[in-house]
C-alpha cells in the first residue's frame, strides 16, 4: 500500500493507494466519526462490487446508503437540492460525514453535497474509476452542472481521506480507463518523469497489472497532490493542469458532450497544444514527436479527426482561463517544463485545428 499526502485548505490530508486499500484503519477518519455516514455509491459500482462496499459501511458509523445512477446528468444542481433534503430527513447533522463512492461525477456530486449541506460537513472520496483516482478525487474541486453548462456551480471542498483501491478497476473497461490514462499522459507530460519512464516502459496490456498500476496511480496522484498544494485555488501553478484542456474542452463542449469521450477530446487537446508549443519555438520536435507517440501507445487520438475549426473556436472563448479579449493556454516549453498564461493568436489556432 502506498500514501501520498495533500496538503491544501490549512491541513494534510491522506491519499491511501494499493490493492486491498479499502481496508485501510484511516476509515472512518478520526474528524468525522461523530454522527451519522451517508455513503452516496454509483449504481454500477454497487451492482460490480457491493460486496466489498458493504465491508466498509459495516465499519461507520450510523450508515446510510444514497445509491446515485451515473451519467453527467445526475451531476446537476436540481439533483443536489434533493439530496440535501433527503440528508436533512435522514437526521444527517454539522457532525456526518459523506463518503462517495464511484467515478468522479459521483465523487463531484457527493463533494458539493458535502460543501454544501450545513455549511460543509465532512468529506471522503472512494474514486472507483482511473481518472477518479489520479485526478477528480484530488484536490477539492467539487461542481454540478446547471442547464447552462457543465461544472459551473461548485466549491472548494478538501476531503479528509481519499482511498484509491485498485481492485475497483478491475471491472473498469478500458474505454473508461483511457480518461484516467489521458491524465495521467498529462502529468507525465508537465513535469512527472518517473511517470514517463513508466509510460514509455509499458503498454496498454501491461499497463493494467495491479502492480503497475499502483505505481502509475501513487505517481500520477503524487503529482497532482503536489501541484494543488503549492495552488490550491488556480491563483497560478494549478494551470498548468490545464494542458491539453483549452482545446480538449473545447472540443467537447462544441460536439455537445456527445461521440468523444472526455480522454479522447483531451488527448486531441495535448495534440495540438503541443504543436502550438512547438510552434511558437517552445518546446523541440523530437520531444513533441515522444509524447505524440505515447498518446497513442494508450490508445488515444489514433485515427485522424477533421474540425470544424470556427465552431471549435467559438466555444473556446467561454474557456475560464482567458481574460481581456486574448485565448489564454497552458504549454510546453519541454517535456517536464510547463508555461501557463501563454496567449496564442487566433490565426496559430486556426491551421492547428484544421486536422488532430
Ligand atoms: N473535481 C475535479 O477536479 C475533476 C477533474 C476531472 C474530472 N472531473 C469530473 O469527473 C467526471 C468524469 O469522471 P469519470 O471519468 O470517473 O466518469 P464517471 O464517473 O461517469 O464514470 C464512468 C463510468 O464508469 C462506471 N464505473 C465507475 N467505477 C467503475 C468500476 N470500478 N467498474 C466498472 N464501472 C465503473 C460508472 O458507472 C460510469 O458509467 C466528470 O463529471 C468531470 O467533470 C472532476
Amino acid at each position: 500500500m502506498r500514501r501520498v499526502d495533500v496538503t491544501a485548505g490549512g491541513r494534510t490530508y491522506g491519499v491511501v493507494i494499493g490493492s486491498g486499500a479499502l481496508g485501510c484503519d484511516e476509515f472512518p477518519p478520526l474528524s468525522a466519526r461523530a454522527d451519522g455516514t451517508g455513503f452516496i455509491v454509483s449504481r454500477r459500482v454497487m451492482e460490480l462490487q457491493g460486496i466489498r462496499i458493504a465491508g466498509l459501511v459495516e465499519r461507520s458509523v450510523s450508515p446510510h446508503i444514497f445509491p446515485m445512477d451515473d451519467g453527467e446528468d445526475q451531476k446537476s444542481y436540481h439533483h443536489a437540492e434533493e439530496y440535501f433534503n433527503l440528508l436533512l430527513k435522514s437526521g444527517f447533522s454539522r457532525k456526518s460525514l459523506l463518503v462517495g463512492v464511484g467515478g468522479g461525477v459521483v465523487g463531484d456530486f457527493t463533494g458539493y453535497c458535502a460543501a454544501g449541506y450545513m455549511r460543509g460537513i465532512g468529506l471522503v472520496h472512494i474514486p472507483t474509476t482511473l481518472l477518479a483516482m489520479v485526478d477528480s478525487s484530488i484536490g477539492g474541486k467539487t461542481a454540478v452542472n446547471i442547464e447552462a453548462g457543465k461544472n459551473i456551480v461548485g466549491a472548494f471542498h478538501q476531503p479528509a481521506l481519499v482511498i484509491a483501491d485498485v481492485d475497483f478497476l478491475r471491472t473498469l473497461p478500458w474505454e473508461e480507463m483511457k480518461n484516467g490514462m489521458a491524465e495521467t499522459v498529462k502529468h507525465a507530460f508537465i513535469g512527472e518523469g518517473r511517470l514517463l519512464d513508466l509510460l514509455r516502459s509499458h503498454d496498454p496490456t501491461t499497463v493494467r497489472g495491479a502492480d503497475v498500476m499502483e505505481e502509475l496511480i501513487y505517481l500520477s496522484a503524487g503529482f497532482k497532490a503536489s501541484v494543488v498544494g503549492k495552488d490550491e485555488r488556480e491563483s497560478g501553478l494549478r494551470a498548468i493542469l490545464n494542458f491539453g484542456h483549452t482545446v480538449g474542452h473545447a472540443i467537447e463542449s462544441f460536439l455537445n458532450f456527445r461521440g468523444i469521450s472526455h480522454g479522447e477530446a483531451v488527448a486531441r487537446g495535448m495534440k495540438a497544444e503541443l504543436e502550438i508549443s512547438r510552434r511558437l519555438g517552445l518546446i523541440k520536435g523530437d520531444e513533441a514527436a515522444l509524447c505524440r507517440e505515447i498518446v497513442s501507445r494508450y490508445g488515444l487520438a489514433e485515427e485522424e479527426m477533421r474540425l470544424d475549426v470556427e465552431g471549435v473556436l467559438e466555444h473556446m472563448k467561454f474557456d475560464k482561463k482567458n481574460y481581456g479579449g486574448s485565448l489564454r493556454f497552458a504549454l510546453l516549453r519541454g517535456i517536464g517544463d510547463p508555461v501557463f498564461d501563454q496567449e496564442v493568436k487566433p490565426g496559430l489556432l486556426r491551421e492547428v485545428l484544421q486536422i488532430l
